[in-house]
């Protein structure tokens, strides 16, 4: 693998989080080459990885904050990105989390009904404050990716509905205290069809056309996130094909003069980057299977257990002839499997086991189920 281990890999203590530094800083640079060459702003969503030293780094290659909570919004200012450079998204922020964005005076809010806008609005005229907000609507744009990670449909909970958007507009002008930014769509995670992006852009396109009609005029869009990674080939695709992503927008977004587009991305950024590393607890043999339990679980990496996704596993120790193993973990869950039929030589105890891509919405959602204790995070690059 091109991972580089740390020299002690074998004695830490297991399991933990491996980050590749370098390979972020190659992300980072190809990523925002792709974008500045197409005047697009990208901001990072610090949902998929918030660690302090990614953020640093992600911060010094001029990447904006896209963030979903009050928390995340501090952890994007004492990172030192600046509140010009941070928008807060979600479709459920508490008062305490809006008071807290608007005394930062962050660039915008990405508001998802008119329920939130009125509270918006009066928060903001409590602290003697205009916020701005880019509305989130609905495009009914499927993303064709994972049902749990679609967000851009009529049945999902997220944004504005097109039907709605005519009535929250007149609504808008009795809420003083806001001042209409633009508009913001994200359609789902994890997106390799990126065919999906220009049909997003379509739908942007005409509702601009309409909006300008009744006399808004946008200075920003946001299209959202949802770039895919390559989950197969981690090593030979690690750096996500940013100009194709962006393409997609050059080609079917019909920007105004001086409009300013903006892109967020979590997964694209630091999935490669990370992998989760562990130890082999057992080989159990059963009449049917062959079981590699690892001492990491679904508590240190989800995504398989919740999605069934798909990580590649592969045994850093043994070698020699290969044998399939459900690779599992020991967590009292059936679903606390990692990859059934996973080919790797044969495994013994103490082999050590790296699970690849592991670097968004990995550590970020870890749990302490079963009390188990928070794997360290340590960096390489
Ligand atoms: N913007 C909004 C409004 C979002 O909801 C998300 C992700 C993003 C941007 C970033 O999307 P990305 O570029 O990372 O696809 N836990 C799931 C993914 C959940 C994504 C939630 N929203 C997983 O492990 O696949």
């Amino acid at each position: 693998m091109s991972f580089a281990l740390p020299a002690d890999a074998a004695s830490r203590p297991t399991p933990f989080y491996l980050y590749d530094l370098a390979l972020l800083e190659r992300t980072l640079a190809a990523v925002q080459q792709a974008a500045r060459k197409r005047d697009i702003h990208v901001h990072y969503a610090l949902k998929a990885n918030a660690n302090a030293p990614i953020l640093e780094r992600i911060r010094r290659h001029g990447l904006g904050a896209d963030c979903v909570s009050g928390p995340e919004v501090q952890r994007a200012l004492d990172t030192g990105f600046g509140p010009q450079n941070i928008v807060f998204a979600g479709v459920g922020k508490s008062d305490a989390e809006i008071n807290l964005a608007l005394a930062a005076d962050i660039w915008c809010f990405n508001a998802e009904s008119v329920e939130e806008l009125t509270v918006l609005n009066e928060l903001a005229a409590a602290q003697g404050r205009r916020a701005r907000v880019a509305l989130r609507i609905n495009p009914n744009v499927d993303a064709h990716t994972h049902h749990y990670i679609t967000t851009g449909l009529d049945a999902n909970k997220f944004g504005i509905s097109l039907n709605d958007l005519a009535d929250v507009i007149d609504q808008l002008g009795a809420l003083p205290h806001l001042e209409l930014v633009g508009l913001h769509a994200h359609i789902g995670s994890q997106i390799t069809n990126l065919s999906v992006f220009g049909e997003l852009s379509r739908k942007l396109n005409e509702l601009q056309t309409w909006l300008e009609g009744r006399g808004h005029h946008l200075p920003h869009l946001n299209v959202g996130g949802g770039l895919g990674i390559d989950y197969h080939n981690p090593d030979t695709q690690a750096v996500p094909d940013f100009e194709a992503y962006f393409q997609m927008f050059e080609q079917h977004l019909v920007r105004r003069p001086g409009q300013q587009v903006h892109v967020e991305l979590g997964r694209s950024i630091v999935a490669q980057c990370g992998a989760l590393v562990s130890k082999v607890l057992y080989v159990k043999r059963s009449q049917q299977t062959n079981f590699a339990i690892l001492d990491a679980g679904m508590t240190e990496l989800i995504r398989p257990a919740l999605y069934g996704s798909y990580h590649q596993i592969q045994n850093l120790t043994s070698q020699g002839s290969r044998q399939l193993y459900d690779v599992v973990g020991p967590i009292c869950e059936s679903s606390d499997t990692f990859g059934r039929e996973v080919a790797m030589p044969e495994t013994r105890r103490g082999d050590l086991v790296v699970i690849r891509s592991a670097g968004a919405y990995g550590e970020v959602m870890a749990s302490n189920y079963n009390l188990r204790e928070k794997a360290e995070a340590v960096y390489v690059g």
